[in-house]
């Protein structure tokens, strides 16, 4: 290419050893693999890009209740492609994600990448399964919504906002916060009530539930639907709304945390080799077509 341009790349920018700053970080997940639980990973620290930042910004100031009910009426229960799994899987390689870049990898590549990971160390068929599809809500992106409604760590809405959520602060710029309903710990829900019944802030997790949610066990189901409620998994918060069902559930979404981090930066998948496997697996759970 830079022959092409013709001597152009010497008035570019010099080129850097790193495609992007994320590669070092893979580089010490390899070099430090088992983190302890509760470890501070994803605390993004005081270095963390203004992106990243504006990004977090965007979302806790605009995911409301109001905006989370529209978006349900808006996706859940209505159509806008009938694709197959694999259909889906090739339309979100479409998309180049910002939010995701700590790999060069193409969006199949790093599905297969969780599978795979999940795969070798002897799990369910259905497990593996999940682990391929959990992020083919992403493709919400190629519908036309913006980044902060489709990835992010989700966190209830409709009730006081936990602290232990990165950058709580910008919460005080949500129009929520003013609502005072929505800001006692019940909220608009009641204890106990479990988490099916509370309305998480909306994206790619809770839109890619509604699709896939009559062909998997409950399991998977929550893997999907709650792999981004960091908030839950992870800081152990909100468990006054939990049940006895989401107890049991959240230990197999705890299971599942590990395969989503850290399986990145390992060999990539060979997707070719790897298809007839995975078009069999989905084939077993999936009709030929589901309404996305
Ligand atoms: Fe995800
Ligand atoms: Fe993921």
């Amino acid at each position: 290419m830079s022959d092409q341009l013709g001597g152009k790349s010497e008035a570019g920018p010099v080129a850097e050893p790193l495609a992007s700053l994320e590669e070092w970080e893979d580089f010490l997940v390899e070099r430090y693999p088992q983190p302890k639980e509760n470890s501070e990973f994803r605390d993004y620290g005081t270095n963390v890009k203004p992106g990243v930042r504006e990004f977090y910004r965007q979302n806790h100031t605009q995911q409301t209740l109001d905006f989370v009910l529209a978006k349900k009426r808006e996706y859940v229960g209505t159509t806008r492609r009938e694709m197959s799994i694999w259909e889906a899987m090739e339309f979100l390689n479409t998309l180049v994600d910002d939010s995701d870049p700590d790999t060069d990898l193409s969006q199949i590549e790093h599905l297969m990448q969780t599978s795979e990971a999940i795969r070798a160390d002897g799990h369910p068929r259905w497990f593996i399964l999940t682990g391929l599809i959990h992020d083919l809500g992403k493709i919400l992106c190629l519908f036309g919504e913006p980044q902060w409604a489709v990835v992010g760590d989700t966190f209830p809405v409709g009730c006081r906002y936990s602290n232990k959520i990165v950058f709580p602060e910008f919460f005080d710029e949500n129009p929520d916060s003013k609502v005072a309903e929505y800001q006692t710990p019940n909220g608009i829900y009641s204890t106990g009530c479990g988490f099916d019944e509370i309305h998480l802030s909306w994206g790619h997790d809770e839109y890619l539930y509604h699709v896939v949610k009559d062909y998997l066990p409950e399991e998977g189901l929550a893997m999907i639907r709650y792999h981004s409620f960091y908030p839950a998994h992870r800081e152990g918060e909100y468990t006054h709304l939990m049940n006895e069902k989401d107890r049991r559930l959240m230990e197999w979404v705890k299971k599942f945390n590990p395969y989503d981090l850290y399986s990145k930066g390992h060999q990539p998948p060979d997707v070719k080799k790897l298809t007839p496997f995975y078009q069999d697996l989905i084939a077993e759970f999936f009709p030929p077509k589901l309404a996305w």
